[in-house]
């Protein structure tokens, strides 16, 4: 399948250099960029804002922003978020009370809905709310830093869920995030995913470009 999206995360960026290295890494050959948001509340870590997303817009990045809400609660920044210029915005289902409406508010605001699943999180938060999803990003480490090992046992969820999107007959992207680099992402989506989010695999290597070269390789194999 030649239609695979490779996501870097600005996680492992150099902060200090934001706009800078989102420029480098979509030239790189990202596909889009991957933006974690964290409250110190629903993740023991603290990120970033809508203000940051807008910023990227207003420095000319015009590729999907992929917005990842590691927050509780979560409508008031989804609101936040689309008016800053995010293309998808994903959040966890234990951080909302409603999920149906946290759905529906992305929806109307015009951007790409998801729903993030934590590697203990079962499959059953999905049932009823399929017909809402652009996207389901399995979390194949548990969520808040970067750098963390990809736990194993995120393969046979994946594979679930490669059937339950194909029996949908919906068009619902299949995202992993945590862990992913150019050793293991032929095994993940050989498991049925179609979208890698990679962080300290890009960020922690000199050369961008080669890294993600050497990842769409892998997954030709
Ligand atoms: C973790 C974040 C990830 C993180 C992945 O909570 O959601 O997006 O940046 O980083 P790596 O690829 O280093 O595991
Ligand atoms: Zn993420």
């Amino acid at each position: 399948m030649s239609d695979y999206l490779i996501a870097p995360s600005l996680l492992s960026a150099d902060f200090a250099r934001l706009g800078e290295e989102a420029v480098n890494v979509l030239k790189a050959g990202g596909d889009m960029l991957h933006l974690d948001v964290m409250d110190n509340h629903y993740v023991p870590n603290l990120t970033v804002g809508p203000l940051v997303c807008d910023a990227l817009r207003k420095y000319g990045i015009k590729a999907p922003i992929d917005v990842h809400l590691m927050t509780r609660p979560v409508d008031s920044l989804i609101v936040d978020f689309a008016k800053a210029g995010a293309s998808h915005i994903t959040f966890h289902p234990e951080s909302t009370d409603h999920i149906d409406r946290s759905l529906a508010l992305i929806h109307t605001h015009g951007c790409k809905a998801g729903l993030a699943l934590n590697p203990a999180t079962s499959l059953d938060c999905l049932e009823y709310v399929m017909d809402q999803l652009d996207l389901i990003l399995v979390m194949s480490v548990n969520p808040g830093f970067g750098g963390q090992k990809f736990i194993p046992s995120s393969l046979e969820k994946i594979k679930k869920l490669r059937t339950l999107i194909d029996k949908s007959g919906k068009k619902i992207r299949l995202a992993v995030d945590g862990g992913i680099n150019t050793e293991n992402i032929h095994e993940v989506a050989n498991a049925g995913a179609d979208m890698f989010i990679m962080g300290s695999a890009i960020f922690t290597q000199p050369d961008y470009a080669h890294i993600i070269n050497k990842a769409r390789q892998a997954l030709q194999k």
